[in-house]
């Protein structure tokens, strides 16, 4: 059964808005374990656009299920997950100028960076994913790397319909296939919503989602935990 992560930046990003105190993503975590959420997830991009230094210093003290903590490779970031000590860190491409992650890591081309944070974390118990393309070259590299998972990225399956997506849908078959055949823990996310997940929840091996948007708009309507628990089920059924 995958467990459900989900992203509460979004809660930031309405706070950020106004830059006042509301809402409060702390506040949002305990509605979305109140939910069945199996983990908290939050980028804390270069830009502080949305996730502060604070919240991320108060989720690590309220947060009673997985904290996992997006962030590019940077020195900065590998500081601050060094004092702040999340579950989970996933290493994730970072531009200042784009809405949301728009691609993969570059595995093979940031190989080095990507290995000083994966050695500069590598004493402190923290798990490390790594958020790829759904490409075969990037799943190898990830493994030589010696994460212990990798996300997919879904955006490309989740802007997609009808054949084509049936197309993007093998494609995230092949990876997962091959990361879990290379003893990577398979994780996906970006773009996943209440329509599209279902597929992408029942990949073979399938161990972690990370979802954000979707539960947020809808929890705009139904309330935090009522989303969370109907994306629970639907990865679960
Ligand atoms: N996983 C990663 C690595 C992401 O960067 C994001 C977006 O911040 C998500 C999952 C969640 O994407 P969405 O908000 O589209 O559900």
């Amino acid at each position: 059964m995958p467990e459900l992560g989900v992203n509460i930046d979004h809660i930031a990003t309405l706070r950020q808005a106004r830059r006042t105190h509301e809402p409060d993503p702390v506040r949002a975590a305990v509605l979305c374990e109140l939910g069945g959420a199996d983990g908290i997830t939050v980028h804390l991009r270069e830009d502080r656009r949305h996730i502060q230094d604070r919240d991320l210093r108060l989720l690590r003290d309220t947060v009673a299920v997985k904290l996992n903590l997006e962030m590019a490779c940077t020195e900065e970031m590998l500081r601050i997950a060094r004092a702040i000590r999340p579950d989970q860190v996933t290493l994730v491409p970072e531009k200042r100028e784009e809405v949301t992650t728009e691609g993969g890591l570059d595995v093979l081309g940031q190989a080095d960076s990507i290995r000083r944070i994966v050695d500069g974390l590598g004493e402190s118990g923290i798990e490390m994913s790594l958020f790829i393309d759904p490409a075969l070259e990037q799943v190898e590299g990830s493994a030589r790397l010696g994460v212990r998972a990798i996300e997919l990225h879904t955006g490309t399956y989740a802007d997609s319909r009808g054949s084509a997506q049936r197309v993007q849908l093998e494609k995230l078959i092949a990876a997962g296939r091959a990361a879990v055949e290379s003893g990577l823990r398979l994780h996906a996310g970006h773009g996943l919503n209440y329509h599209n997940v279902s597929p992408v929840a029942r990949l073979e091996a399938m161990h972690e989602l990370n979802i954000g948007h979707a539960i947020v708009s809808r929890a705009l309507y139904t309330g935090l935990t009522d989303a969370v628990s109907e994306m629970k089920r639907l990865i679960t059924a």
